[in-house]
């Protein structure tokens, strides 16, 4: 008989299993335009309230996966690399973890995306060096992974449609916080991606997606489950978002605080972060224990190595080396502003979904998609969750080129911030590992 899409959506919104052959009928269809866009939005509603197998999620990640290009690089064996983040504020992992990964012999042929909202995107980030080519050819990023062992370019245009045009239908009609589709849409982009090694890290917090740890653990347990069913080794890290993680937040302060932690500034959440989900891959490619990973994590890091491969990268992909052997050669924002603390007490807890979209108002980020980023623009958090705090202390100093935002972004900043007199307790940086 044939497949129908009206069927299709009855059955999901009875709770009934979909085929693998009414998953493919639907995306093609949706792709060439033969299902309307209103027809997919009931669907997706329907999969919102019925939820899937784990079947189908396979069957749709598999079908999101090969709607496009995939990248082959099955010549590096077991040795490929990739990681991923549901998105965070001061979020900078990918910039510390990929030279650490590759000094190590790990190949990381990575591709990123951009900031949207409340969090930053690597890509943003890196394009803050002067020159960074954020595009390659596929056959200069393959070459360049060959010879140095990591190229990190923005994602190319054919890689998932499926998910890109369901992505954009998933925002407008608020199906967005569906686990399965979450999971068959960022794992999808993972395998397209080709790499066997993939690190997940699942943010939760104020500032995630996650806003609980149960949603942050069955998204984490889901992902790695499809991962594995796809034959690829995945272990995904939960962080905590409830506070930004480091303490610059905006693109090229946070490639300045990524180069600090590759001189071996690591006794501090980045640091941690970091660490550990370098040594979840490293442990993976290598076939070592989680111990043994950390300890060959540490010392690339110590011994300078990390941070003359990150060198060695951005040469390779143009940009100018100079901004990371000198940090004060970055261009600076004309304006600084420090919030100052009218009481004594303590830091009880931060918004970090505040405190992301304060720095999208100085100009670290985009309101909208094909807004112009300020690269210099952002904040610098000089007390955090926890942190004790006298009166006339910094709270923070925002940088921006564009003063007029000073006071209203000092206006959302402090709503982000909740104070007590006693020493509040904190979450837990990594709160589990699934493997
Ligand atoms: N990130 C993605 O790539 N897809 C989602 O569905 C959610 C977060």
């Amino acid at each position: 008989m044939a497949i129908r899409m009206f069927d299709c959506i009855q059955n999901k919104k009875l709770g009934h299993e979909l085929s693998l052959e009414e998953i493919e009928y639907i995306i093609q269809g949706y792709l060439d335009g033969t299902i309307p866009d209103y027809q997919v939005s009931s669907l997706l509603m329907a999969i919102c309230f019925s939820g899937m197998t784990n079947e189908e999620t396979k069957g749709l990640t598999y079908t999101m996966a090969f709607s496009g290009d995939s990248v082959d690089l099955s010549e590096f064996g077991e040795l490929t690399c990739d990681k991923h983040s549901t998105g965070g504020v001061g979020d900078k992992t990918s910039l510390i973890v990929g030279p650490v990964v590759s000094a190590l012999g790990g190949k990381l042929a990575k591709m990123s995306g951009r900031g949207l909202g409340h969090t930053g995107g690597t890509i943003d980030k890196l394009e803050s060096i002067p020159n960074y080519k954020t595009t390659l050819p596929r056959d200069e990023f393959i070459k360049q992974t060959r010879k140095i062992g990591i190229s990190l370019i923005s994602q190319s245009g054919n890689i998932c449609p499926a998910d890109k045009k369901l992505y954009a239908l998933r925002d407008v009609t608020a199906t967005v916080d569906s686990i399965p589709l979450i999971v068959s849409s960022i794992m999808s982009k993972k395998i397209a991606a080709g790499s066997k090694n993939i690190v997940l890290d699942v943010k939760v917090g104020s500032g995630a997606f996650m806003k609980t740890y149960d949603d942050a653990l069955e998204l984490a347990r889901e992902m790695v489950k499809i991962g594995k069913i796809c034959e690829r080794n995945v272990s995904a890290v939960i962080s905590d978002m409830n506070t930004p993680l480091g303490k610059n937040i905006g693109n090229s302060l946070e490639v300045i605080e990524a180069v600090d932690v590759l001189k071996g500034n690591i006794d501090n959440d980045l640091g941690k972060v970091s660490v550990v989900l370098a040594a979840e891959l490293v442990r993976m490619f290598k076939k070592i224990s989680m111990d043994d990973a950390i300890k060959e994590v540490l010392k690339v890091i110590l011994n300078g190595k990390a941070f003359e491969k990150m060198q060695e990268w951005v040469a390779a992909q143009g940009g100018d080396i100079n901004v990371l052997l000198d940090t004060s050669k970055f261009d600076e924002a004309k304006y600084r502003k420090d919030l100052i603390a009218e009481d004594d007490g303590y830091i009880a807890s931060m918004n970090s979904e505040i405190i992301g979209n304060t720095s999208v108002m100085l100009g670290a980020g985009r309101a909208k998609l094909g807004d112009k980023i300020d690269y210099s623009a952002g904040i610098v958090l000089h007390k955090k969750t926890g942190d004790k705090v006298k009166t006339g202390d910094i709270l923070c100093s925002f940088y921006t080129n564009n003063d007029e935002m000073l006071e209203p972004a000092s206006d959302k900043y402090m709503t982000s911030l909740k104070f007590s007199n006693t020493k509040p307790s904190k979450e837990k940086l990594i709160q589990a590992i699934v493997r």
